[in-house]
């Protein structure tokens, strides 16, 4: 434990600040969390709770990545293939966090991504669930933000703001196609050019 006296300032900015995880692979991950850096500007409770962050970039992924199948499965091509790209966007989203840990010579560990749901009703319920989850990750990323706050951590205060604006940005796409679908509903031919359409991202 010499490495953990030497740098005990790191240590005690770690008792401010508070995190939600919901993550059922939580206590796999906790019994890791012994093994995360000390020699880093970034407290042990920020870099679990931006771990935390990665993983549930990744749940993300599975998860629009589940759409995108279950879209190819209902004849959904366009959104299929929305869908995919919305995959590749939450893998670099996990990149980017891992990256800026690696930066400040913090640790990653990559816990077990949960399950996700495989079927939904229809394809504007896919971005009903998908308004609905982009707005969990974005307090998800405030309460990062409050954590930094919390234990003046500039650097990463300075990181998160491009997630900030990445939220933004992901809400208003998804509630922007959503009420697409809500205006054209019952309307075959325009369902399909939306889909088409969605298609060219
Ligand atoms: Fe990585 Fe869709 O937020």
């Amino acid at each position: 434990r010499g490495a953990h006296s030497r740098f005990s300032r790191t240590q005690r900015i770690t008792a401010t600040g508070q995190i939600r995880v919901s993550n059922n692979s939580l206590s796999l991950y906790k019994r890791k969390f012994n093994t995360l850096n000390d020699t880093t500007m970034i407290s042990k409770k920020m870099q679990e709770a931006i771990n935390a962050q990665i993983n549930a970039e990744l749940w993300s992924a599975y998860l629009y990545l589940s759409m995108s199948m279950d879209a190819a499965d209902k004849g959904f091509k366009g959104s299929a293939h929305w869908f995919v790209h919305q995959f590749k966007e939450e893998q670099g989203h996990a990149e980017k966090l891992a990256g800026y840990l690696q930066s400040q010579n913090a640790k990653v560990v990559l816990a077990p991504i949960a399950a996700v749901q495989t079927e939904w009703p229809s394809v504007v319920a896919m971005f009903e669930d998908t308004l609905a989850h982009e707005q969990k990750v974005t307090a998800m990323i405030h309460d990062l933000c409050k954590l930094a706050a919390a234990e003046q951590d500039f650097a990463t205060a300075n990181m998160l703001q491009w997630f900030v604006n990445e939220q933004v940005e992901e809400e208003d796409t998804a509630r922007g196609i959503l009420e697409g679908f809500k205006a054209i509903e019952g309307e075959k031919v325009g369902v399909y050019m939306l889909d088409q359409k969605l298609g060219a991202r």
